[in-house]
């Protein structure tokens, strides 16, 4: 069985359908902070399986524990922690203790019940800014310029000791920007809250559930000012991670410490996933130009070889399929 933490339903919902459907069992740990067990009921839609749920917090050390006791879990897909880099410019401390204590908690115990294969759930932000992209896996990541990136930095690095010291056998997978939908329209993102992401705070103004987009900033050095992304389709990401629990399961190696760029090569304005979008919606979606947020960057790209010339993945689906599939949900699911 494959244990997979999340704190957010709508990216690894899909993670969850991919890996049931590929033949694994699997368990899902998550606290609910920004998600609703009505996805369990989508997962077991398109699956025909409910996947064992256990409602907890990696901060609690005993509840991660019951899932070991109760289960034989073979590995880990860790998700879990907060993931906004403007909030966690404001909340530094918060991020600290969910990410790093959190997944400290995790691989304590994980090790207690000798499951040490682990693909970790890491970003781009830990890359130097600095640094000429496109970034490459080697590039220099110790020079972090938020809250978030450093507790991935510094979770990458727990992780590579443990393979170092441990035998863990580790997957880090590195990326920036999912953009979501299912092609069952049953699974998207849905924060219960105001969304932090491009792409579902447009949906919410697309179905006039907000007013407007706010663009943070129009006068970055990009093609038309506003902030570049290279948005990848979750479904092509969360084969990613298929293909790097595949490539731990056959490495026929003790100690595993590899870590791949998830990306598509092609990079979305603001204003050109307004454009899109508009495309698709067949009307104006209202926005303005407001100051830059904290913590953003105007662009950042890096180089997907490794993962194609290891993991044999390459991005298959657009941004403009990912738009797509969000209305498509919209239009099927109106409240
Ligand atoms: C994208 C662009 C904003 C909202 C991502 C992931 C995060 C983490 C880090 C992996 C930026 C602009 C956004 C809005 C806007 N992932 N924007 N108005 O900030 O790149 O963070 O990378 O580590 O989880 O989300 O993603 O979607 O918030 O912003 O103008 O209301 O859209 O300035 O240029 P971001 P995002």
């Amino acid at each position: 069985m494959l244990l997979l933490t999340w704190w957010t339903w709508y990216i690894w919902s899909h993670a969850a359908v991919t890996f049931i459907e590929a033949g694994y069992d699997i368990a899902i740990l998550d606290n609910l902070s920004n998600s609703s067990k009505e996805v369990l009921k989508h997962i077991e839609n398109i699956t025909w399986k409910a996947p064992k749920f256990y409602e907890a917090d990696i901060r609690d050390k005993d509840a991660i524990e019951k899932i070991f006791k109760e289960n034989k879990i073979d590995g880990v897909i860790h998700f879990a922690g907060l993931k906004a880099v403007w909030e966690s410019c404001d909340k530094p401390y918060e991020y600290y203790e969910n990410n790093v204590v959190g997944s400290n908690n995790l691989f304590e115990i994980m090790e207690k019940y000798n499951c040490k294969d682990i693909i970790f759930s890491s970003s781009a932000t830990v890359y130097d800014p600095n640094e000429n992209p496109p970034f490459i896996e080697n590039t220099p990541t110790w020079n972090t310029t938020n809250p978030y990136g450093t507790t991935k930095f510094i979770i990458e690095n727990m992780l590579r000791d443990l393979a170092n010291h441990r035998d863990f056998r580790v997957a880090n997978l590195r990326y920036f920007n999912p953009v979501w939908a299912h092609e069952s329209w049953l699974i998207w993102e849905d924060p219960n809250d105001i969304p932090n992401n491009l792409l579902p705070y447009i949906m919410k103004v697309a179905s006039w559930e907000l007013p407007e987009l706010s663009i943070y900033w129009d006068d970055y050095d990009t093609i038309d000012g506003t902030g570049v992304r290279d948005y990848i389709h979750v479904v092509d990401l969360v084969e990613a991670h298929l293909d790097a629990w595949k490539y731990l399961e056959n490495s026929g190696k003790k100690a595993v410490f590899e870590s791949f760029n998830l990306w598509t090569g092609t990079w979305t304005s603001v204003k050109e996933m307004i454009a899109y979008t508009e495309e698709i919606i067949w009307h104006p979606l209202n926005h303005e130009i407001v100051e830059r947020r904290s913590g953003d960057i105007a662009s950042a790209y890096c180089s997907p070889i490794k993962a194609k010339e290891i993991l044999w993945w390459k991005a298959k689906l657009t941004v403009k399929q990912a738009i797509k599939d969000s209305w498509n949900f919209i239009q099927t699911n109106i409240r």
